[in-house]
């Protein structure tokens, strides 16, 4: 029995080892095909979930309860208002996340705000000017710090608020140390701290709702559990936001009852002390408060700060006919667009996918998906249609206008031949290419093509932050900004989009696809081909997107064909009309959709400024005698200068303003400048100038400003007829004169060590010293030595440039002229004039630590003794 044994299990263990062996091939070979199951079919992980249904399933409430009789506040009516509509941020630190998320929303609703950190004792800031109230509305990130302002601070706060009928906006965060039950400092409320908190709902009651639509309760945990409550028997206070205690939370002090709703965001009437108050017991991360807060800005400042119901929404489907095969769009899922479409125009009248075609790729899918092309065209009438430009090219790769012009010509003859409507006066560039920066001949091709009248982009002025993204007009082309909803030509399956599935639904829900549409009364998004077939998410995000602003907003859900669309914008926008340039070198993204052909190198690195009659032209003649330094080509139409940032023809564009410059033989050692006279006192010059020309130095002559006025008099009275209005050359001679006012703005843009003052007394008597100074400030090499260069002319009585043989090059006739001097009533006159200009040009020049031109010296000598 023992040998039998001993026979059979070597046999047995050889078995046993086979099948452990066998079991472990087994197991690692189910387990590879699982992960490549899993990988390749996603579909099958997690089915993708119905749109968001109606809001009844959904637990929140339709059409919402009906008003409750607490009377809206009524806007102020205009004469009333003594504020400027700025709101006052008072942010814990320059990086907190509230105090971004704040102003992320201000901004969004392009609000005006200014930002302060909480003043500890005594460090309130200036609240009126004059009469007038600097704010609107008071914010604190941190309504501690409000609660425990010192007495004088607070006092002054809030005098200011019951003067002005200025309300405030407060946070409370509780934190681990925060007491967990305590009264706010010398207001009649509680607060619980730190509670896990569920099932969540509006107050239909609550007077501030106004974007916000009042829902039936909304079960399930409130994130986080930091919340803190509000507890008060004062009737002052009004509940806007009710949630209850989690279960496994302890019970709260008496007398709060358990199952008592309690309120997480309160608005406080003014009963109390005369201040409108709302106070959130969190921050803005749960995406209910942003929607509560954006309410509250609007009931606080009366309507001033408000953004109305209205939403436009257009949804372009880019890339018709050019996806890959295998991710197009087959005949069922043209029937599920026309469905969707259908669905959605119960909830958004006339809503109609708006789709860009290159018909190059037409019928370049597979079999199914070629059908799925013919049954788009069958349908054709039901949609809107743009063109995408026939073979998808980016149009800042054609530099000549006919070759992109006959691209359009072979879309456009496709779409003819295909009935495609082609008379909707919209197109869109492949990847954004030439709209913006600007590709001239793109806007040409496009107007004598086809006929456009609007398109879009998502790089004006830049892609991020998208809250900034804006419109503007060139060349008679409406540009509108355009959103992205988080779609892109590869996600095209619910469970791999970027971040999980989640991700998708939380942009949806409350997160930044709904704040897109909260806060935008315009948006035109961007999808792709490839987000209609697949899973479909294109469908499914609009459908859901639409249906949950329904529940829990007032919006009025709307669409436009792009040409009505983009005028309405710029209704809304006017501001907007005009562009502001910038260098298309400082953005990388930029910088790829620019012409190769074009070089940012052919851009001043410096600008004279003027003002007019200074010396503006012998300082433009003395650099032109250096050798690294190359002036722009006259301009024959404005007086030889050029005058791209002030007038009409800023709106022609970079490229027109860069042919004026030479392309640099060596771009590091080539200094091109500009100088137009007449940039130092404009309105837009110094923001204009910053945003394309960021870097540059800046070079403003001035002169005491009674010489400058009396230079332009000879002018004046030099024409026997002149042709305008004695007034508006009046002001030409003597408002540039105002030279602090004009210094203060360039210095809103661009920082002092940019900014150079040359004093044109100076220039005249001792030019050698002014050039010696304007060299160093340039950096330039080599260093030219005008002591050299230039001799003084007894004849003309200025520096010129020294020729050989004793001779000199003089400025023209025109300038350095010969006039009497003036008579003493006139400088008297003037110099009593410029007597207040002076002196605050005096003090800013001490706090920019410049030294005081010799002519102000005197002048103010002369004003002291008047
Ligand atoms: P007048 O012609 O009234 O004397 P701008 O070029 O900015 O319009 O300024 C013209 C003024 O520059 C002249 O005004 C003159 O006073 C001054 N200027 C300074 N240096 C000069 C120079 N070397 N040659 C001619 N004018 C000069």
């Amino acid at each position: 029995m023992l040998k039998l044994w001993k026979v059979v299990r070597p046999a047995r263990q050889l078995e046993l080892h086979r099948l452990i062996l066998l079991l472990i091939a087994f197991s690692l070979g189910s387990m590879g095909f699982l992960a490549y199951y899993v990988s390749t079919s996603p579909k099958a992980k997690e089915p993708l979930p119905l749109p968001l249904g109606d809001c009844s399933s959904g637990g929140a409430a339709g059409p919402g309860p009906v008003r409750p009789p607490v009377p809206p506040r009524p806007p102020r009516p205009p004469e009333t208002v003594r504020t400027e509509p700025v709101v006052l941020v008072f942010v814990e630190s320059a990086y907190s996340q509230l105090g971004q998320e704040i102003v992320a929303i201000l901004e969004s609703s392009r609000f005006r705000y200014s930002t302060e950190l909480a003043p500890g004792r005594g460090d309130m800031p200036t609240l009126t000017d004059h009469t007038r109230g600097r704010y609107v509305l008071v914010i604190y990130e941190n309504l501690l710090k409000y609660v425990n302002l010192d007495a004088w601070s607070r006092e002054l706060l809030d005098r200011y608020c019951v003067e002005y009928g200025v309300g405030i906006i407060g946070f409370f965060r509780a934190h681990e140390h925060s007491l967990l039950s305590a009264q706010l400092k010398g207001f009649p409320l509680f607060l619980h701290s730190n509670l896990g908190l569920q099932d969540y709902q509006v107050n239909p009651s609550a007077p501030l709702l106004h974007l916000t639509r009042p829902s039936r309760l909304e079960p399930g945990p409130l994130p986080g559990d930091d919340w803190t409550i509000f507890q008060s028997n004062h009737s002052t206070y009004e509940p806007v936001l009710l949630a209850s205690l989690r279960p496994a939370e302890p019970p709260m002090p008496a007398p709060v009852p358990r199952r008592t709703r309690l309120p997480t965001v309160i608005q406080d009437l003014g009963l109390h002390d005369g201040i409108q108050r709302v106070l959130f017991g969190h921050g803005l991360s749960f995406w209910l408060h942003k929607l509560v807060f954006v309410d509250a800005v609007a009931y606080l400042t009366g309507k001033r700060l408000c953004l109305d119901l209205d939403r436009y929404i257009l949804v372009d489907i880019d890339d018709i006919f050019v996806g890959k095969e295998g991710t197009r769009m087959k005949v069922a899922d043209v029937e599920a667009l026309l469905t969707t479409q259908n669905k959605l125009r119960t909830l958004v009248p006339n809503f109609t996918f708006n789709l860009g075609f290159s018909g190059k790729f037409y019928h370049t899918g597979t079999e199914e998906e070629d059908a799925g092309d013919d049954m788009l065209l069958k349908h054709r009438r039901e949609f809107w249609w743009f063109p995408h430009m026939w073979s998808h090219m980016q149009p800042h790769l054609f530099h000549n206008r006919s070759v992109l012009a006959d691209q359009m010509r072979l879309n456009k003859q496709f779409a003819l031949e295909h009935g495609i409507p082609t008379d909707l006066g919209y197109a869109v560039a492949p990847h954004h290419s030439g709209v913006y920066p600007i590709h001239t001949q793109l806007y040409e091709a496009w107007k004598s093509v086809w006929g456009i009248q609007v398109t879009s982009t998502e790089e004006y002025p830049h892609l991020r932050p998208a809250r900034y993204r804006r419109g503007f007009i060139h060349n008679g082309i409406m540009v509108l900004p355009r959103q992205t909803c988080g779609l892109f030509t590869h996600t095209i399956f619910y469970n791999e989009y970027p971040g999980g599935s989640r991700e998708l639904d939380r942009s949806i829900r409350g997160g930044e696809l709904f704040l897109t549409v909260l806060l935008n009364p315009i948006s035109i998004f961007m999808t792709h081909l490839s987000n209609y077939g697949n899973d479909r998410l294109g469908l499914y995000t609009f459908e859901s997107l639409v249906r949950f602003l329904q529940c829990w907003t007032r919006l009025r859900l709307q669409t436009l064909p792009p040409v009505p669309l983009a005028q309405k914008y710029f209704e809304l926008f006017p501001q907007e009309r005009s562009p502001l340039w910038q260098n298309p070198c400082d953005d990388k993204r930029h910088k790829d959709i620019w012409s190769k052909e074009k070089t940012c190198d052919r851009l001043p690195k410096f600008l004279i400024v003027g003002p007019q009659k200074t010396g503006t032209t012998a300082i433009h003649f003395f650099l032109s005698l250096h050798p690294a330094v190359t002036s722009s080509f006259p301009s024959p139409s404005t007086f030889e200068e050029i005058q791209f940032f002030n007038g009409p023809n800023y709106h022609k564009g970079i490229d027109w303003y860069m042919d004026f410059f030479p392309v640099p033989s060596n771009a590091s050692t080539d200094f091109l400048f500009e100088k137009s006279a007449t940039y130092f006192d404009s309105e837009v010059v110094p923001r204009r100038g910053a945003a394309l020309l960021p870097r540059a130095k800046i070079i403003t002559v001035l002169t005491n400003p009674a010489d400058r006025a009396y230079s332009w008099y000879q002018v004046i009275s030099a024409s026997s007829q002149a042709p305008l209005a004695l007034r508006s050359l009046q002001n030409r001679c003597l408002v540039p004169g105002y030279y602090s006012t004009h210094l203060q703005r360039w210095l809103t843009y661009y920082p002092s060590g940019q900014l150079l003052i040359v004093d044109g007394q100076e220039l005249r008597t001792n030019p050698a010293a002014s050039m010696e100074s304007i060299q160093k400030f340039l950096g330039i090499t080599p260093f030219l030595n005008y002591t050299r260069t230039l001799r003084f002319d007894e004849e003309k009585g200025f520096w010129c440039q020294g020729l050989e043989g004793g001779k000199t090059r003089c400025l023209g006739k025109s300038k350095g002229r010969r006039y009497p001097d003036m008579d003493t009533e006139s400088r008297l006159f003037l110099t009593d004039f410029f007597r207040n200009h002076n002196l605050d040009l005096s003090k800013l020049l001490s706090r920019l630590g410049q030294p005081v031109p010799s002519w102000l010296r005197e002048e103010l000598q002369h004003s002291s003794l008047g």
